[in-house]
């Protein structure tokens, strides 16, 4: 398939090409920019042009191509209503380019939060501002009313690997500015996480065999306490780890605070995707976080 991917540029977008072009797929890539231009085209990936935004743009690619892989989200969290608005759009210009056509629309989400319990595919959040990529996500599974074959994968709260710049990275260096690599409350709020590599193969599998309406965790670690990623992030920062305020955190405190342990059995049963990488422990151990 010639595949339409958004956000090929990105942490997971980088290991999902080699996935896709394993399996013989052709890649387009939106590029924001020349420098992710270029890194596309190093990667054998078709550049396009062109921002999120731009809707217009996004529903003619998608016509063009026998299918959409949409990871592209801005992770700028003080402009997170404008990211939540951008995807929303972005994601109904591709249902509306591929309606009718029976073409795969694969987009990325979040493992909801379910306190107390292991969220499993079944489980959905949409209400208010958590619930936002909940909402995305649901008019995606719609769409196969519209003959498009939507598939949701949803990511837990660290994609992690050797070269992540996401949460666990934003961790260390709220940890090395406090001089402590802190935790709210007593720190058994649990956080899923999944290998990159199993993250990738996972939205290969989703590209190709999902069927319309398929919604999918991506997930390795179902749930660790986050006082022992904080711990264990102390132990290579050669700092101590122990409680702080969400607020002292920050941004990322009030997520560390909510316990969101989420299983991906379902998605193991369905689909025979097993993760096979190392867990997140392992990986903070390995050095991939030290700064
Ligand atoms: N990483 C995780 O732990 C994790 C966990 C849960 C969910 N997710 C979700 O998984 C998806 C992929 O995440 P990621 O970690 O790969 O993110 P990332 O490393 O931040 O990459 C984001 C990608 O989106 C592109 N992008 C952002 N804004 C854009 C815009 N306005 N126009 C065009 N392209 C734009 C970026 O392009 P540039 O290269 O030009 O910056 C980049 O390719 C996202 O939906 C994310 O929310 C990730």
């Amino acid at each position: 398939m010639r595949l339409l991917v958004t956000g090929a540029s990105g942490w997971i977008g980088r290991h999902v090409v080699p996935e896709l072009h394993a399996a013989g797929h052709q890649v387009v890539g939106l590029a924001r920019s020349t420098a992710s231009a270029q890194a596309l085209t190093a990667a054998g990936v078709e550049p396009l042009t062109g921002d999120l935004s731009n809707t217009d743009l996004l529903r003619t690619a998608a016509t063009d191509s026998d299918g959409v892989l949409h990871l592209a989200y801005g992770h700028d969290f003080s402009r997170f209503a404008e990211a939540m608005a951008q995807d929303a759009a972005a994601v109904t210009a591709f249902g509306e380019a591929l309606a009718g056509s029976g073409k795969p629309l694969v987009i990325a989400s979040g493992t909801p939060a379910v306190p107390g319990a292991l969220a499993t595919e079944s489980d959905w959040v949409t209400e208010g501002i958590t619930g936002a990529r909940g909402r995305v996500a649901r008019a995606v599974v719609d769409l196969a009313e519209q003959d498009v074959r939507g598939v949701v994968v949803r990511l837990p709260r660290s994609v992690h690997g050797a070269g992540d710049y996401g949460f666990i990275a934003w961790l260390a260096q709220i940890a090395e500015q406090a001089g402590l690599s802190g935790y709210p409350g007593d720190g058994s709020a649990r956080w899923p996480a999944v290998h990159v590599t199993d993250a990738a193969r996972l939205f290969r599998l989703a590209v190709d065999v999902a069927a319309p309406g398929t919604v999918l965790h991506a997930v390795g670690d179902q749930g660790i306490e986050v006082r022992e990623i904080a711990s264990a992030l102390g132990e290579r920062l050669g700092l101590p780890s122990g409680t702080r305020s969400a607020e002292e955190i920050g941004f990322l405190g009030g997520m560390m605070a909510v316990d969101q342990p989420a299983s991906g059995a379902g998605t193991e049963a369905l689909l025979d995707w097993h993760p096979t990488g190392p867990g997140l422990l392992a990986d903070i151990a390995a050095g991939h976080y030290d700064r």
